[in-house]
């Protein structure tokens, strides 16, 4: 399933998969696994000091299943430490090499949060304190990415890891509007409000850590969701992803292997009932505070 861009005719795979994996082999092979299971949405970041292993499983998984560049939406992310408008560009060129791609169909900023200019992608002071950048607006920023898009570079630009107070003056300023936000949410941390507001503007919701990263106890055994699970014959995982994209929202997984590969890519409608049965749990949890600080919360420090 693909959801239209208001971009002007570009379209989001509602599944994708997400390549936050620390280990570079593991990338590899499990973005090659992705694409085999059938995946066509790749989500990237320089962060994640992987693009390179990525880059070189897509140009491979292009290759062995005959498959076109233009099937596939790949998105990387600018870091913190690039949030300087002179900065940008050279960041996307950067991430772009390292992909091997001509062009992106999706660049976004990471966080809202500028760190000190620089190579260090994580600065800190003698106190381990992250070394804020306050030099620069989110609208400086902004306005370097609005120009990769003037200039072809890539085809969707977007925020992550943002609020919808943090939202609303980038959506009201932007020349080119954020065509995708990219935000944690499941069944714990639903961000109904800002759902509301991008279905309203025609922005797409794209939200990680559906299965709640994985993390255990957590979604993946919650009562609701096994019950569901058992009476429709899918896994708990498969529930879960069926959930976000019934709701509107595209949806970014990380499975490692190709078999979890098929069964996240496998997901069909599950009942009207069993969708409420999901929007009614009440326990609340954000599992990845990155939105608060800029630091990531997934990502191994160092
Ligand atoms: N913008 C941001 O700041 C931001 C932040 C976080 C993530 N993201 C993006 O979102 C992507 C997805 O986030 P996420 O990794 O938290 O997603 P997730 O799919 O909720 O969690 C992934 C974990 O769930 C487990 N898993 C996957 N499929 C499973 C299945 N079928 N059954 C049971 N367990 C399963 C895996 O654990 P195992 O380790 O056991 O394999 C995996 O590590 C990331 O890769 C990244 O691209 C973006």
């Amino acid at each position: 399933m693909r959801i239209p861009l208001n971009n002007g005719g570009g379209h989001i795979p509602a599944l994708g998969f997400g390549t936050l994996i620390p280990d570079a082999a593991e990338t590899i092979s499990a973005t090659r696994d992705a694409l085999e299971a059938g995946f066509r949405h790749l989500d990237c970041a320089e962060r994640y000091r992987n693009e390179r292993e990525v880059g070189e499983a897509l140009q491979t998984g292009l290759a062995a299943w005959g498959i076109a560049r233009e099937d596939v939406f790949v998105t990387t992310k600018l870091w913190n430490n690039n949030h300087r408008p002179e900065r940008v560009e050279p960041a996307f060129d950067a991430s772009l090499d390292r992909l091997g791609l001509e062009y992106l169909d999706l660049y976004l900023m990471h966080t809202p949060f500028a760190f000190q200019p620089g190579d260090e992608q994580d600065p800190r002071d003698q106190n381990g304190n992250i070394i804020y950048d306050n030099e620069v607006t989110l609208l400086d920023t902004w306005r370097a990415m609005e120009s990769l898009v003037d200039h072809g570079r890539c085809r969707a630009i977007g925020p992550s890891d943002i609020t919808l107070n943090e939202l609303l003056p980038i959506y009201e300023s932007a020349r080119i509007k954020p065509a995708v936000v990219e935000v944690e949410s499941h069944p714990y941390l639903p961000e109904t409000e800002l759902l509301e507001f991008c279905k309203k503007k025609g922005i797409v919701f794209l939200a990680f850590a559906p299965l709640g990263h994985g993390i255990k106890p957590g979604l993946l055994e919650d009562p609701v969701i096994s019950r569901i699970a058992t009476q429709v014959g899918k896994t708990p995982a498969q529930v879960l992803l069926a959930w976000a994209v019934q709701r509107g929202t595209a949806v970014l997984t990380t499975p490692k292997t190709l078999a979890r590969a098929k069964e996240n890519f496998d997901i069909s409608a599950i009942p009207e009932t069993a969708l409420n049965e999901i929007s009614r749990i009440q326990t609340r949890q954000r599992l990845n505070p990155v939105v608060k600080t800029g630091i990531p919360g997934f990502i191994p420090q160092g």
